[in-house]
This record gives C-alpha cells, sequence and structure tokens, in this order.
C-alpha cells in the first residue's frame, strides 16, 4: 500500500506562523520547526513548509503551488482568491475597522488602506465617494500625518489607536485564522486533506 500523498503548505511568516504550526501539530502532523531562520521552503517531517508575507498566501494555494495554507478571512476577502475554506482556526482574531482622529467629524474624502478593495467596497456601500489610496503597512500614520482622514486596517488589542489618539467609527468585518485549500489538492490529496481537515475541526477553538 502506497503512503499517503504528502502536502505542501504556506503558511505565513511573523505571529501567525508559530499558532499555525501549534494547530497542524495538535491535528496530528509531525512539524519539526526550522530550516534555519532564512529559509524560506524546508521539509518539516509530515509536510514541505512554505514561508511567505500572509498577503501571498492565497495566490500560492490557488495557484497549486502549496495544497494548503493558513491565512486570515480579511486577507482571504481582499485576496478575491476562490479557495475552499474548511476550517475557522479561530485565533488571530481582529476586526477590520474604518479608523479616524479621535473626535474627528466631516466628510471622509481621502481613506488609506492595505485592503483598497474591500476599502473601496465599503465605501460604496455606505455612499460614500471618498478616494482610497493603497499603503503596505504602519496604515495609521496615514491618519497621524494627515495623508488621509481615514484609514481602514486591522484592530487587535486597540494599543495602535490609544497610541496615536485614533478611534474606532465602523467595523467593515470580523476576522480570525483560516485553513484554506486548493480546489484540485482537496481531490488529488483528499487522504491526506480530509482527515487532517477533521481533526482541525475538532480542536478547541476551531469550528
Ligand atoms: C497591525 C495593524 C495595526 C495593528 C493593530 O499591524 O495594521 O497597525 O496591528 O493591532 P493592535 O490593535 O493590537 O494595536 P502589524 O504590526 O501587523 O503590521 P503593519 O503595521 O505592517 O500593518
Amino acid at each position: 500500500m502506497s503512503a499517503p500523498p504528502r502536502l505542501t503548505l504556506a503558511l505565513p511568516k511573523g505571529r501567525v506562523m508559530e499558532q499555525s504550526l501549534e494547530v497542524l501539530r495538535a491535528a496530528g502532523l509531525r512539524l519539526d520547526t526550522g530550516g534555519g531562520a532564512r529559509a524560506l521552503r524546508y521539509d518539516a517531517g509530515d509536510a514541505t513548509i512554505i514561508e511567505m508575507r500572509n498577503a501571498d498566501v492565497p495566490t500560492y494555494v490557488e495557484l497549486g503551488v502549496a495544497d494548503a495554507g493558513v491565512v486570515g478571512k480579511d486577507v482571504l476577502l481582499e485576496s478575491g482568491s476562490q479557495l475552499v475554506e474548511p476550517v475557522d482556526l479561530g485565533f488571530a482574531a481582529c476586526r477590520l475597522s474604518l479608523i479616524r482622529p479621535r473626535g474627528a467629524t466631516g466628510t471622509v474624502q481621502r481613506v488609506a488602506s492595505k485592503y483598497p478593495r474591500l476599502t473601496g467596497d465599503y465605501l460604496r456601500r455606505v455612499g460614500s465617494g471618498a478616494e482610497v489610496v493603497k499603503l503596505s503597512g504602519n496604515v495609521e500614520l496615514a491618519c497621524v500625518s494627515g495623508l488621509a482622514d481615514a484609514v481602514v486596517d486591522v484592530v487587535q488589542t486597540g494599543a495602535t489607536l490609544v497610541a496615536n489618539d485614533l478611534e474606532e467609527v465602523d467595523v467593515l468585518l470580523r476576522s480570525s485564522a483560516r485553513f484554506v485549500v486548493n480546489r484540485a489538492a482537496l481531490k488529488l490529496k483528499h487522504e491526506t486533506l480530509r482527515p487532517l481537515i477533521e481533526a482541525l475541526r475538532g480542536l478547541p477553538g476551531s469550528f
């Protein structure tokens, strides 16, 4: 009998990486840490891990370079990728919110964000004609510096808002980490993926 097919998993660098490895191990995969601090691709026991910026995870999974991965719902929606999303892993919970300087009034004319698609959808929904400016990080600085009169960004603890005298004025969506799967891989590697998905669903905090 042949061994079940091996997976390649796309995981985001940084805070979410350790939590992703933890839940995958709890679901029964034997995964070693490592390959060295700068390794981008390494064999980690039961799977091959490829590491990337979170915004690139949907692309690697959609194009089939990775069979599955872990990514925030906010990033997944922004990507527009049509992936199978069988498990909400529950961690990395945050809100994607419209943020303004505390006490600001008046019409919003320019909104900066790393999420231009979701920001544009939101502005159309609320009937605003504000312009969207795409930034890559430290997005709250746009409000603080006057580049924009509002930003759409992630709020997790709220500490960044407090430190910069900003306030959350609307919530666009609630996000958390999702296990995402390539559609073809779900069929071709079902022997490996089905039990993994079931085990991930059964973990405390997942649904
Ligand atoms: C994220 C987000 C906010 C901050 C919110 O930034 O963009 O700036 O965390 O978290 P808080 O509510 O707990 O303060 P991150 O450091 O992930 O990266 P970025 O600044 O490059 O967007």
